[in-house]
C-alpha cells in the first residue's frame, strides 16, 4: 500500500463554491490536483492507494477527508469533479469517527496527530522536505509508506514536530522546490520502477 497526507492550512472546513477553489474555498485547487494524481493512472485508479487530506481552514478545523482508492466509484480526474466529492464530504456531519460520505469517500474530525496515532500503526511515515535524504537512498523500505507533504506554505514548525515525531525519514524528490502533486507523481514513478 502506499499513502499520501497533504496538510492544507487554509482548506476551508465547510462545503465551498466550487468555482472559487484557489480563493473562497482556501487554495482548495491544490488538494484536488494532489487526489488526481495521487489516484488516478491512464483510464483508472490505482488501488493500492489512499489519500489523506487535512483540511484546516476556517470554521470548524481540523477535518481530516480519506480517500480510498479500492473503493473509489463515481471519481473522474479532474479538479472540478474532485472538488464536487470533497465538497459533499464536508456536509456530513462528523466527530473523531471515520463516516463515508460517498463510496471510498470518508471524513472525520482527527487532527494531525490523531491522523498519525492511527496510520503509524498501518504505515511507515515518510516526510516530504525539499533538504531531506534522496528518495533514491531510500530503496528497499518503500513498502507500506504514509508520505506527508506540505501545500503551498509548507509545513508550520508545530506541524513539523508532530510529523517529525513520528517520521520513520525525511525524504527529497528533487534539488528544486516543487509542488505538492509535482512530488507525487515523482514518488509514483521512483515506487513503481522499484516494485512493478
Ligand atoms: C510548494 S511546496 C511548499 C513550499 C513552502 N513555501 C515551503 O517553504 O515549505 C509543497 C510541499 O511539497 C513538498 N516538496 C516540495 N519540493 C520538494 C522536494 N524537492 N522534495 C521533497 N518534498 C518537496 C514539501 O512537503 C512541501 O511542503
Amino acid at each position: 500500500m502506499r499513502a499520501f497526507l497533504i496538510i492544507g492550512n487554509k482548506a476551508v472546513t465547510k462545503p465551498f463554491n466550487l468555482n472559487d477553489l484557489a480563493g473562497g474555498a482556501g487554495r482548495m485547487d491544490i488538494l484536488c490536483r494532489f487526489v488526481a494524481q495521487a489516484l488516478f493512472v491512464s483510464h483508472g485508479i490505482r488501488k493500492d492507494v489512499e489519500v489523506y487530506l487535512l483540511l484546516l481552514g476556517k470554521p470548524d478545523p481540523p477535518k481530516t477527508i480519506k480517500i480510498v482508492g479500492s473503493e473509489v466509484k463515481t471519481m473522474a480526474p479532474d479538479e472540478r469533479n474532485i472538488a464536487g466529492l470533497i465538497r459533499r464530504a464536508l456536509k456530513v456531519k462528523c466527530d473523531k469517527d471515520w463516516k463515508e460520505s460517498t463510496s471510498g469517500i470518508y471524513i472525520s474530525k482527527k487532527g494531525l496527530k490523531d491522523l498519525l496515532d492511527e496510520l503509524s500503526k498501518r504505515y511507515k511515515i515518510v516526510y516530504l522536505r525539499e533538504n531531506g535524504n534522496d528518495i533514491r537512498s531510500f530503496v528497499g523500505k518503500v513498502d507500506d509508506c504514509l508520505f506527508v507533504l506540505g501545500d503551498h506554505l509548507g509545513l508550520k514548525r508545530e506541524q513539523e514536530e508532530v510529523v517529525l515525531s513520528f517520521a520513520d525519514g525525511i525524504v527529497s524528490v528533487s534539488p528544486i522546490s516543487l509542488q505538492a502533486d509535482q512530488c507525487v507523481v515523482i514518488l509514483h514513478y521512483e515506487l513503481d520502477r522499484l516494485t512493478s
